[in-house]
């Protein structure tokens, strides 16, 4: 379901939840305006996931997947980015493209279990708490 003005408290709430270093509410504001792909995922009218995502040529840029703590491990996630994926491919893009906190083990497993390949990595790319932190690329290509 796509996700609207309405929907960011909500999804913010999760965000501040789930993420070291969240989106803020301008920033979901900017990818609506930006008319970026934007995915909430509910069951039983509760939520259980939200993406974003950027078309750039015939690229698919994940820019942010979260599930709430209560129900991650649970396949939200991975069903998620299989619906992304799903519709990446169906739109003729090339490859789903990422980037993920070297430290972000959980993300990791997230992306490994759904086809993505460390394709290279951004030096410091991110603040940490302290100093900063590495970046892995990853991509999913579409055959
Ligand atoms: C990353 C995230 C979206 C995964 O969602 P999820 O619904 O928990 O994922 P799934 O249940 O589909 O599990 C996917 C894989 O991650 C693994 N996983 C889930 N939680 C984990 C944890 N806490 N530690 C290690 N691995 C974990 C699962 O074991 C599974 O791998 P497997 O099938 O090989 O066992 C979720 O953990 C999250 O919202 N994290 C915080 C936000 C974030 O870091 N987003 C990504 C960067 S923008």
């Amino acid at each position: 379901m796509p996700m609207t003005a309405e929907d960011i408290d909500e999804v913010l709430a999760v965000e501040t939840q789930v993420q070291v270093h969240p989106w803020t509410r301008g920033q979901f504001q900017d990818s609506l305006v930006a008319e970026h792909a934007m995915w909430l995922m509910s069951k039983d009218d509760a939520l259980v996931g939200y993406a974003v995502t950027m078309n750039v040529v015939d690229e698919v840029h994940l820019l942010n997947i979260g599930v709430p703590t209560e129900v991650q491990g649970k396949g939200h996630g991975s069903a998620l980015l299989s619906y992304i994926i799903e519709l990446a491919w169906h739109s003729s893009a090339k490859r789903v493209l990422l980037e993920v906190r070297v430290s972000n083990l959980p993300a990791l497993a997230l992306y490994a279990r759904c086809g993505f390949k460390e394709i290279g990595r951004r030096r410091s790319y991110y603040a940490a708490f302290e100093g900063r932190e590495d970046a892995i690329v990853m991509a999913r290509e579409l055959a």
